[in-house]
């Protein structure tokens, strides 16, 4: 009888020391767990959300029946779209004027997209800075000092030495390259992040090459490149020069895919009215999935998807 209840005991010991390893173990992988994820946080810098424009209310300080007045002009035109933005209303006005017989919603989206105004003369910051979906163009730029945040260089078995773009963009576009080699296809960043100096002295160099008004149409002056965002990629496919890059393979298959890592053709042919620049074949823009697919579904530029969001 002793002999059973000192066994009992002895069980419910065992039992006991089992259950506590199996706590401790519990315990210890939580912990881990827990510093895997807290490593993983704060060592890779995430991929910002997109900043949207707040939907606006009606911000113009008038009379209402005199805003009234100016949206019949328009034909009530802030009922058909959300892009209607109330700040604008008087450019509207004054566009319509000069345009007589543009559709009322194509004078909203062209305002937006600036058009009733001068490229380098009415200058603002730059939309959006840090996002994936940051504005950079003629009307747009970024200080002499901008840098962008987390800089990396893109592996050389994808970049010419020294490439750099902004992380989340530069694993993107390693992803890309990457999946394109697997074809056969060689997608290589040849001109990815350029500082402000930099462009000084490229602009410079295109505008004594080629006079002011050609190296505009296809440069961005000091400020206003996108190269300067880190988000833009110059590439090729080391055979043919960069600028013949629509004639190769791999550029149908940029057309095909690279919205799906979060690219787009920055400079699309019969989108220079919108973009301000020619029709460039080889520069791509990181925006991120979501909106990539949809500019790559609906066929339009940054510009107007900016100016319709
Ligand atoms: N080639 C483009 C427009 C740039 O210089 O940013
Ligand atoms: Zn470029």
């Amino acid at each position: 009888m002793a002999t059973r209840v000192k066994r009992k005991v002895r069980i419910k010991k065992k039992n006991f020391a089992v259950f506590l390893a199996f706590i401790m173990f519990f315990a210890f992988s939580l912990y881990e767990i827990g510093f895997v994820i807290y490593k993983v946080i704060t060592t890779t810098p995430r991929e910002p959300e997109i900043e949207v424009r707040k939907p606006k209310k009606n911000t113009v300080k008038e009379e209402i029946p005199e805003y009234d007045k100016k949206l019949k002009k328009l034909n009530n035109v802030n009922q058909k779209v959300s892009y209607f933005w109330p700040e604008n209303i008087d450019r509207y006005i004054k566009y319509k004027e000069k345009n007589k017989k543009m559709d009322d919603i194509q004078i909203v989206k062209n305002v937006n997209m600036n058009l009733d105004l001068t490229p380098y003369e009415d200058t603002f910051k730059a939309l959006y800075l840090e996002k994936p979906n940051v504005l950079v163009n003629k009307y747009y730029y970024l200080a002499e000092d901008y840098i962008p945040a987390n800089l990396e260089k893109i592996s050389v078995r994808y970049a010419l030495s020294g490439a750099r773009m902004v992380s989340y963009a530069k694993n993107a576009f390693e992803d890309l390259a990457s999946d394109a080699q697997k074809e056969d296809l060689n997608i290589v960043a040849m001109s990815a992040y350029r500082s402000y100096d930099y462009q000084i002295n490229l602009y410079n160099r295109y505008k004594n090459q080629d006079g002011m008004e050609a190296a505009d149409s296809y440069s961005g002056r000091p400020g206003h490149s996108e190269h300067q965002t880190g988000l833009a990629v110059d590439v090729y496919n080391e055979i043919e020069n960069y600028t013949d890059f629509e004639e190769t393979e791999e550029f149908s298959w940029m057309q095909e895919n690279a919205y799906k890592y979060g690219f787009i053709l920055r400079f699309p042919k019969d989108k220079e009215h919108e973009t301000g620049y020619i029709y460039e074949s080889w520069h791509y823009r990181y925006v991120g999935k979501k909106i990539a697919k949809y500019i790559h579904e609906h066929d339009i530029s940054l510009e107007e998807y900016i100016a319709t969001h």
